[in-house]
């Protein structure tokens, strides 16, 4: 069980689509997390999940080593979806066949439903859209199910056994390019596996802070704002639990957007009465910057003179009284990636600055582990953060400072800092910051480049545009934006800061470009 919540595990074949299934499975209302293929089936069952859901992956069911379906899993009795090699798993382990087909089908196909009666393409056309990418398929069913869908070179495209609660498709519902994808998860959830939804947004917000409260008891709690979605949302979770023994510090190290601090202090602080303290340690980091070109050495100074301020800070908030747990806005996917082990109990590293010292000791208190992104931003919502922080995009901790190639210094911050402001403002009033996951904008300092503005010629640095959309920032595409957008953003920074000459615009996917140009 998930603390209350009938738990739904998702087992990962290695495909990039568990984290998604998990999360559509979530907007389904039912609390959901990933398991490796590699974990036993005795500690999977020993979690007493209510439903199983098998996900896609690479292999081939037949090829040496390839991940298998302990059939301990099957023989549970628990309802359990196959989604792809998960479908083929499920089919074989059933007794059916799987082979390899000809062409394999990649991409948008359509997919013909072959029964009139099945629980789960309940609602579904007759003839509907779904997003394949296989290269085996199911070519004999397993006996005993019914199959209920094909496509053009797919014959069994989807199964069923209502009575053993069993059901596949090989098609991939948790994508976007399968529009009826939402209504056969949940049909999976509801109607054959009989759970209701329980994982809304009202539950997981009163949960995190009931999680708190009992975590913290009396204790008294730090958190460092940076700006960002998380940290805000874990501040204000913590906030409701333990009132006032929760001081938060923000760091202004003067590498921040514009309006970043003013808006933290005005949300945070006046809005929703949480104790901030704003350290202004701006010439401290300057200095500590000055001359530095190599990005991972202003990263490593970044870091070391936040942990300084951030000490001091905290042993000034505390004035002699101990303060003994620390909020971080640690989500569910890095707990996916570190492993997935149990909260740790000593602080080792920061994700945004890169190591606390071993004799800061504090308990941490990460009152998102459990949720994905979109669903912290729910909870802000729904606790009253207003809408310029809860959709902000992604921003470094080592801030502008990455933005800027060459050297760091007051002048240059300036220029980004104003061409940045110019280019979310835009993006904003086009409607379109939602389009982008992220969009840094970079100053080339050390870059000259003629042109010519007002009658005379100049001599200026270039500015770099890089709009990407991503899911999860471990890979990108470049975004499309509209050109008449792209053109406002140029003609205004051009215009409007002085020194820059030029606007230029980022067309590299990651890999093999990162995000940031640093
Ligand atoms: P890259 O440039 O590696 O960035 O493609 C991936 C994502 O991570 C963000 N990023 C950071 N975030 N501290 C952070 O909190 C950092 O030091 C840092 N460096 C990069 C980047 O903005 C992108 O979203």
């Amino acid at each position: 069980m998930g603390d209350g919540h009938a738990l739904v595990l998702v087992v990962d074949f290695g495909a990039q689509y568990a984290q998604v299934i998990a999360r559509r499975v979530r907007e389904a209302g039912c609390y959901s997390e990933i398991v490796g293929h590699t974990v036993p089936a005795a500690q999977i069952l020993a979690r007493e999940p209510a439903a199983l859901i098998l996900s896609g992956g690479p292999a081939s069911v037949y090829s040496p080593g390839a991940p298998r379906l302990d059939p301990a899993l099957i023989e549970a009795g628990i309802p359990l979806l196959g989604i792809c090699y998960g479908f083929q798993c499920l089919a074989q382990a059933l007794g059916g066949e799987v082979a390899r087909t000809a062409a394999g089908e990649y991409g948008a196909t359509t997919l013909e439903r072959v029964a009139d009666s099945s629980r789960l393409l309940a609602g579904v056309p007759a003839r509907t859209q779904v997003w394949m990418s296989h290269a085996d398929a199911v070519v004999n069913p397993p006996p005993g199910v019914h199959v209920t869908a094909r496509t053009f070179s797919t014959p069994v495209a989807a199964f069923e056994d209502p009575v053993r609660r069993l059901a596949g498709v090989q098609f991939h519902p948790e994508v976007v390019h399968t529009p009826e994808g939402s209504r056969i998860l949940t049909a999976f959830l509801r109607d054959l596996a009989g759970l209701p939804p329980t994982w809304v947004t009202a539950s997981i917000a009163e949960e995190a802070i009931a999680g708190v409260a009992a975590q913290v008891g009396e204790g008294r709690a730090l958190c460092a704002l940076s700006g960002g979605v998380d940290s805000a949302v874990a501040a204000v979770l913590v906030h409701r639990a333990i009132g006032d023994r929760l001081t938060c510090v923000m760091v202004d190290h003067g590498l921040l957007r514009e309006g970043e601090r003013e808006q933290v202090e005005s949300a945070i602080a006046e809005g929703l009465g949480l104790r901030l303290i704003v350290v202004d340690a701006r010439e401290r980091f300057l200095s500590a910057l000055a001359g530095v070109v190599e990005p991972e050495q202003k990263r490593r100074i970044i870091g070391r003179q936040f942990i300084r301020v951030f000490e001091q800070a905290a042993a000034d908030c505390a004035r002699g009284e101990r303060i003994d747990h620390l909020v971080q806005g640690t989500l569910y996917p890095d707990v996916v990636e570190s492993g997935g082990g149990a909260g740790t109990a000593t602080i080792k590293s920061h994700h945004n600055v890169g190591g606390l010292p071993d004799d800061l000791r504090f308990t941490l208190v990460e009152p998102l582990r459990r949720l994905f992104k979109d669903e912290v931003r729910e909870v802000g919502r729904a606790l009253g953060l207003p809408a310029t922080i809860i959709d902000r995009h992604p921003f470094p901790g080592p801030g502008l400072a990455i933005r800027i190639i060459g050297a760091v210094d007051a002048d240059r911050l300036a220029t980004v800092r104003a061409a940045d402001a110019i280019a979310r403002a835009e993006l904003s009033a086009a409607g379109a910051t939602g389009e982008v996951w992220q969009m840094p904008v970079v100053l080339l300092a050390d870059v000259r480049s003629v042109g010519v503005q007002g009658d005379g010629r100049t001599y200026g640095h270039p500015v770099v545009l890089r709009p990407v959309t991503s899911e999860d920032a471990m890979t990108a595409d470049w975004a499309r934006l509209p050109t008449d957008l792209l053109a406002r953003i140029s003609a205004r920074i051009t215009n409007e800061v002085p020194g820059v000459t030029r606007v230029v615009l980022d067309l590299t996917s990651k890999p093999p470009g990162t995000i940031e140009w640093e």
